[in-house]
């Protein structure tokens, strides 16, 4: 068997021998396969380990067991590798998923306005991964009902709730963090925050207790999604003194907990978001994630957390090679979003997901936010089927352009009222008026006397409309759908080609995540081969050994 001997000389002068044993295959050859059908067969079944061999003519093939019951069957071949088994349960950091009780690495993020829905919970949290209910842009009445229903449905079985930052109407981030405090929520997902609020510190501090040996026990946990350094370092930090000393004055949080909460880092999980649907800074994952990586290790080795924050990736995960990337980057879990919202459990509805279904990589778009219009805030939708991002953006320039709607000529107000608004815009005015009367009186006070600003809440009228109109499937607003969706959803839409996956009417979320981590764990069995010198073409036929 010994078929390479090698001199190595030493720099003490001894010559060391060294040889090199090529290792055989035993088994029955018809187990064997040699054609890429066979093969990927083979190496896909992530759950079984397996063999590479190489037959005498130099043929190369594999192999999903050794030996054979038969030994009038046993042929003997050379082997160049053996391939462990790999589930796609181990793709990831085992802290992520002991800390939540999960079976993979895997969360779908927030949705708004439900589209992250009660029933998306569930499925997710019921197939052993973490769901983000889409709390944002939802009355807290309603927000309560799907966690109850969540709450009855699941058990002790972990889910996550979307705790999102409202610099304009703070009393919506202190009323939902009652609301989950009340609850008893014990994940949130923090988004959108530009700082830390008294909020999300109290949420983080409430429960913390020590046990025995001194050890924080925490009882809230947090995952934060950021998307800049800046924002990652404050929750990869304590809550800040002033803030913990303000809610043990305000009697919010007990001297205790605020003692415990010095001593652990403000977010258990920083989830990085590159480029996604919705709101997005467009970044890039691969720049990202390894800069926010190294920050945790910086600040980890300042702070000597017992437990160090974890790192996620989202933002353009829609295909395995994607997910498996992610992993391979040191992500400790994975987070998707847009093609999640394509899926039969999602709050959006049916026309949306068949336009979904139908979009390509470079069929998003930014275009205009409604809740920061005036800034010039965008996120990012679908262009394909729905003409929403150009006309968002024409009210947008309109906007920019004019002090207020008597200033928009003529034959320009006709064409909105006629395209967009399909009324008069004094006619919008009134529906503002009548909306925030009764949510909120100071909005429709501030801008009876400020021409622009009215015409701002008129515009916000259409881009408020307008994502409502997606979820309910409105008809006869097709063209005016709002659909958040980044460029995973293309990617994913291409991997789907040919599967039984590419019809919408076959998406189910925890079967998509199943696919995508399986996928990746096979991607990583193929990496493994590669690290033993033997590299497989993607057609499964060709090889190149080291
Ligand atoms: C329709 C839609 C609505 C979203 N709404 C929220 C939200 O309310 N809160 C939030 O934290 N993230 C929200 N996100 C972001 C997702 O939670 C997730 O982080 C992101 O979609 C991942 O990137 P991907 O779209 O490329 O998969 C939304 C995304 C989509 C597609």
């Amino acid at each position: 068997m010994t078929n390479v001997t090698a001199e190595i000389k030493q720099s003490n002068g001894i010559t060391m021998v060294a040889k090199k044993v090529s290792a055989k295959w035993f088994g029955d050859k018809n187990v064997l396969s040699f054609d890429a059908k066979g093969i990927k067969k083979v190496l896909s079944n992530v759950g079984q380990s397996c063999f590479i061999v190489r037959d005498p003519n130099g043929l190369i093939g594999v192999a999903d067991r050794l030996g054979t019951d038969d030994p009038s069957k046993l042929t003997s071949m050379e082997l160049l590798a053996t391939v462990p088994a790999f589930l796609p349960s181990q793709l990831g950091d085992p802290e992520f998923r002991k800390t939540y009780g999960l079976q993979y690495n895997y969360m779908t993020g927030a949705m708004a306005n439900g589209i992250g829905s009660a029933e998306l919970v569930i499925a997710m949290s019921k197939a052993g991964m973490l769901s983000s209910f889409g709390a944002a842009g939802m009355v807290l009445s309603r927000v309560e009902k799907e966690i109850n229903a969540i709450q009855k449905a699941l058990g002790d079985k972990p889910f996550a709730v979307n705790l999102i930052h409202s610099p304009s109407e703070e009393a919506l981030e202190r009323e939902a963090t009652d609301l989950f405090l009340e609850k008893g929520i014990t994940i949130v997902e923090a988004s959108a925050f530009m700082d830390l609020t008294p909020h999300i510190v109290r949420y983080r501090a409430s429960g913390l207790s020590q046990d025995a040996d001194g050890k924080v026990v925490i009882k809230n946990r947090v995952i934060a999604k950021i998307s800049r350094s800046e924002l990652a370092e404050k929750f990869m930090k304590p809550a800040p003194d002033p803030l913990l000393d303000q809610l043990v004055a305000e009697g919010k949080i007990s001297k205790d907990e605020a003692e415990c909460a010095r001593k652990i880092p403000m977010a258990d999980d920083i989830t990085v978001e590159a480029d996604s649907g919705g709101h997005t800074d467009r970044r890039s994952l691969v720049c990202l994630l390894p800069a926010i990586i190294a920050l945790r290790d910086e600040l980890q080795s300042k702070f000597q957390f017992p437990k160090e924050v974890r790192i996620g990736a989202a933002g353009g995960l829609g295909t395995p090679k994607s997910i498996f990337a992610a992993f391979m980057m040191g992500a400790a879990y994975v987070v998707t979003g847009s093609v999640n919202q394509a899926c039969l459990e999602s709050g959006s509805s049916d026309p949306v997901r068949k336009v979904l279904s139908e979009v390509d990589m470079v069929d998003v778009m930014m275009a205009p936010a409604a809740d920061m219009f005036e800034m010039g805030v965008k996120l990012q939708v679908v262009k394909k089927g729905s003409l929403f991002g150009l006309r968002a953006q024409k009210l947008y320039d309109i906007y920019e352009a004019y002090n207020g709607m008597d200033e928009i000529p003529e034959k320009e107000r006709g064409s909105l009222e006629k395209t967009l608004f399909k009324d008069t815009l004094d006619n919008i005015w009134k529906n503002c008026v009548d909306f925030f009367n009764e949510r909120d009186p100071d909005q429709i006070k501030r801008a009876e006397d400020n021409p622009k600003r009215k015409m701002a809440l008129v515009f916000r009228w259409y881009l408020g409309l307008s994502s409502a109109w997606a979820n309910s499937g409105e008809k006869g607003r097709e063209l005016d759908y709002q659909i958040w969706c980044g460029p995973a959803m293309g990617a994913f839409n291409k991997w789907t080609k040919g599967s039984s996956l590419e019809n919408w009417e076959n998406r189910k979320a925890a079967e998509v995540a199943n696919h995508l981590l399986t996928g990746a764990a096979h991607l990583f069995r193929i990496q493994s081969l590669e690290m033993s010198g033997i590299r497989m073409h993607s057609d499964y036929k060709h090889w190149e050994i080291a």
